[in-house]
């Protein structure tokens, strides 16, 4: 069985798979969106913290129940779950964590195809000559780039080729292999671009800005977003990590492992930080506080610079490859369930899934036409939103990755036994001397922290 689905070749294959997952637009963009919105450091402690109490166990609780069961979402719950209070209903998380990788993959590979036009657009130059005038660049994005329905749907299906074309080829051959090409590229490109920042005037603010807490700015607010951002960007609550464990051989230590993916991907996080405060602290630049800063302003300040078209295009790479990465577990949670409950060949799920998630995007990449301001478009921003696009991204980050999130904590804290858990976590790994604490937090602290956000959700609190 174990062939047939497939596996990582080893322990690096999977933590880069997995980082790759995690590592993407909500790293570069949406997090330094909201560290900025939310006034820099305290944010960032209390991010840290979230990551720490809450992403990580739950991380460790998805990656345990995929390796004991060798098995992606649906499945797997179902196995587990058959013999203990609630029996096969448990199933229903799985499915939950199919529909959510179905929504997310439909609208992040909307926005995962600028990347490709943003790069064309800086290899011809045509990027840094729009971007001379901060308001055409503005113009250009909002008007006449999302405006354009039909060059919208080339984009997001170029994309979903590529993402399509990866889980294709299967877990080693296809997804692994993309990861490590794709990532160590990625570091590279953040090396570079940390490196130009540190020499701007605006780094030291940067610094300040990110590391200095205020705590008198912090609001109850800041610290359920906080939380609700560690799930997306761990790619949590859906299966993804579930998914990504389900292939990974006994020997590997799953609290390691997923300590390390999400410590690198909390690194990342702040690195892109670090370079965009810096670049734009550095210019004159008013940046209002909105989420568009990736595709307008950023240009706006490489086009200063004499190597524009350089850094422009490595940034979009950047970007996009980021993406990448996170589009094909998405895919890869939507093909393993057909792989493994419907019995389909790999080849034959994916291009069926990536087709049908490919038409349904359609939607909403059209929904964005004539839009010319981007409030709407609020990646896994909390409030309910205008267009498909909108209510794809608040269903998906408000309802399906808190709740599926909170019913993994309640199934692997309180429906899977002590001994089971302890067993499966000390493969690999011998003694793990945190499993108490562990315990703790998957039984006690997660479900309660995630149950905030959801209940806050229900009462229609505003974050901002
Ligand atoms: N973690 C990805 C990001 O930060 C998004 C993602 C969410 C990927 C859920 C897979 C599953 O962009």
């Amino acid at each position: 069985m174990a062939e047939s689905r497939g596996q990582w070749s080893g322990r690096l294959g999977f933590i880069l798979a997995a980082t790759g997952s995690a590592i993407g637009l909500g790293n570069l963009w949406k997090f330094p969106y909201i560290t900025h919105e939310n006034n820099g450091g305290a944010f960032v402690l209390v991010y840290i913290a979230m990551v720490l109490l809450v992403g990580v166990p739950i991380m460790i609780a998805e990656i345990l129940v995929g390796r004991r069961t060798q098995l992606s979402p649906v499945g797997a719950f179902r196995i587990l779950g058959q013999d203990k209070p609630g029996g096969k209903v448990w199933s229903g998380v799985g499915f939950l964590g199919v529909l959510a990788g179905f929504t997310i993959l439909s609208y992040y590979s909307v926005v995962a195809g600028w990347t490709i036009h943003y790069t064309w657009l800086s290899f011809t130059g045509k990027l840094a000559e729009l971007a001379t005038d901060p308001v055409g660049l503005q113009t250009y994005f909002g008007g006449e780039f999302l405006a354009n329905g039909p060059q919208q749907i080339v984009y997001h299906l170029l994309f979903m080729g590529l993402t399509t074309g990866a889980v294709y080829f299967g877990v080693k051959g296809g997804i692994e292999r993309v990861a490590k090409i794709l990532l160590p590229l990625l570091f590279l490109i953040l090396i570079i671009l940390l490196f130009y920042s540190s020499t701007t005037s605006g780094f030291h603010e940067a610094l300040r800005f990110l590391f200095i807490p205020d705590f008198s700015t912090l609001t109850t607010g800041s610290v359920l977003e906080a939380l609700g951002h560690a799930f997306f960007t761990l790619s949590l609550g859906m299966g993804a990590m579930l998914t990504y464990g389900s292939y990974i051989g006994k020997d590997i230590s799953i609290p390691r492992a997923a300590f390390q993916i999400s410590l690198l991907d909390t690194l990342i996080a702040l690195i892109a930080c670090v370079i965009m405060f810096s670049i734009i602290n550095s210019s004159n630049i008013d940046v209002s506080k909105s989420s568009t800063i990736l595709f307008t302003t950023i240009p706006t300040v490489f086009a200063q610079l004499p190597a524009a078209n350089f850094f422009n295009a490595i940034f979009y790479l950047l970007i996009g490859f980021a993406a990448l990465t996170s589009t094909i577990s998405l895919l890869e949670v939507v093909s393993s369930y057909a792989i493994d409950d419907l019995g389909w060949s790999r080849q034959r799920s994916t291009l069926t899934m990536g087709s049908v998630i490919a038409v349904f995007g359609v939607l909403n990449a059209l929904s964005l036409g004539g839009n010319t301001k981007l409030s709407s478009i609020n990646l896994v921003g909390r409030e309910s939103t205008a267009g498909i696009f909108g209510t794809m991204d608040y269903l998906a980050s408000n309802w399906f990755l808190p709740v599926g999130g909170f019913l993994i904590a309640l199934f692997v804290g309180w429906v899977l036994g002590a001994r089971e858990t302890s067993e499966e976590l000390e493969k690999g790994h011998g003694v793990f001397a945190w499993f108490k604490l562990w315990r703790l937090l998957i039984r006690f602290v997660a479900p309660l922290a995630v149950g905030a956000i959801i209940v806050s959700v229900i009462l229609g609190r505003e974050y901002q």
